[in-house]
């Protein structure tokens, strides 16, 4: 085999920035580690995180040509909500712990090119000032508490700030073992230990924003919960202490019925749980593993796409969420079925890199990869990529 000469490319600045990859290369130059490892950590040996994405290297496209394809639309329908992109920003916790602009760039970079985004139960910013400042698509993602009250406020302040949908998140049912936290005693917000201080002092434009900005809170919990506000606690001792791990499909129906609107459930990966969550009327559902931040060893979304699709694709949107690095990657989802493809780190290394300018440049690359992938393979419109343009290596 020829020898590989690669090009030398340092990452340093936004303009190197390329690919997905190099932002997860400057996020990693910009944060204190506990924060760089908490976003690109994953659970016990990592493996489905990497699988997530190595999954859509063993399928290949078949491209057709001389489809004048000098005019096309990217655009799609999913949860009631036209966009623009058949990618959503997937809902993640503690922006501004990456960014100090946090949700609100995100926010207004996924308004600017008209996609969905999700905040987070745990997000930094509130559910009223998104609800107030940004018109495009929004779903809020829900954590099942043990607290009722504070289970009954979500969905109120949801409706009343006109969101667009709700996300259940029932992957979440206890944490998974975060390692990377484990070892650098990442919580929220963050505690600098003797073991991490030298990192904080060291990322001085990250500790400035952090202790001379706004202070940080999750103000959907803190009318209820101290915990991720104001008292430190790791992410693992939030799930396993404040959800219910008693959630069932009953409760989903109750939650379901109380929202009254678009609802979408966010992790599902059997064939079993797809059917029975069109059974109770569900729109969507994200077949996905949290980003491999859950059970290792579990399958990745896009290899368990196909048999989804076929079994509820006629019944409901299904998106496939995680792993997704390149535009091509969405092509491969959207040609096995899938209504969209959902990511969070390829948003969020962005995020943590350069704020909004970091995030408008990442969705930018991936909106011309998706556009110059579609060209290439001789489609106009999302809707003409279909299985025949795959196979399986
Ligand atoms: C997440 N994710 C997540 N999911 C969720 O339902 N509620 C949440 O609060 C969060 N928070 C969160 C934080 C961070 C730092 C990450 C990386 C992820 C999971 C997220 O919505 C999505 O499922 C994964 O990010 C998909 O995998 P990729 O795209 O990151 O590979
Ligand atoms: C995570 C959360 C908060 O994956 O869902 O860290």
């Amino acid at each position: 085999m020829a020898r590989q000469f690669p090009v030398p490319h340092r990452v340093r600045t936004l303009a190197d920035c390329h690919n997905i990859e190099d932002f997860r290369t400057l996020a990693h130059r910009k944060l204190p580690f506990p924060v760089f490892h908490y976003i690109d950590g994953a659970g016990d040996d990592e493996l489905t995180k990497g699988r997530n994405t190595a999954a859509y290297a063993d399928v290949d496209l078949v491209p057709n040509v001389l489809a004048g394809v000098d005019e096309i639309d990217t655009s799609i329908t999913v949860m009631g909500r036209k966009t623009d992109l058949p990618l959503i920003l997937s809902p993640t916790a503690l922006q501004r712990l990456f960014h100090w602009q946090g949700e609100r760039a995100v926010a207004r970079v996924a308004e600017r090119h008209n996609l969905w985004f999700g905040i987070s139960s745990l997000s930094s910013v509130s559910i009223e000032e998104v609800g107030a400042n940004y018109a495009g698509p929004k779903l809020l993602q829900y954590y099942y508490h043990k607290d009722r009250g504070l289970n009954a406020a979500l969905v109120e302040r949801a409706k009343a700030a006109n969101f667009d949908a709700i996300a259940l998140t029932v992957d979440t049912i206890v944490s998974g073992n975060r390692e990377r936290c484990k070892r650098t005693g990442f919580t929220t917000p963050p505690k600098f230990t003797a073991r991490n201080f030298l990192s904080y002092a060291t990322h001085p434009a990250w500790g400035l924003n952090f202790l001379f900005r706004e202070r940080f809170s999750l103000p959907n919990l803190e009318t209820h919960v101290s915990e991720g506000s104001s008292s430190a606690i790791s992410i693992q001792d939030y799930f396993n202490s404040m959800l219910d791990r008693n959630m069932d499909w009953k409760a989903v129906e109750q939650l379901r019925q109380d929202w009254g609107g678009t609802f979408c459930l966010k992790g599902v990966m059997s064939v079993a749980d797809a059917k029975r969550a069109a059974d109770i009327g569900c729109n969507a559902i994200m077949v996905s593993n949290h980003g491999g931040r859950q059970l290792d060893g579990s399958r990745a979304p896009f290899d368990q796409l196909e048999e989804i699709v076929d079994a509820v694709g006629d019944r409901m949107e299904v998106i496939c969420d995680g792993g997704v690095r390149r535009g091509t990657h969405v092509l491969k989802a959207l040609a096995t079925g899938a209504t969209a493809a959902s990511g969070g780190r390829l948003y969020l290394y962005a995020l943590a890199a350069a704020g909004e300018a970091g995030v408008e440049r990442a969705v930018t690359i991936l909106k011309e990869e998706i556009e110059r992938g579609m060209r290439l393979m001789g489609v106009t419109s999302v809707d003409q990529l279909n299985r025949d343009m795959l196979r399986r290596r």
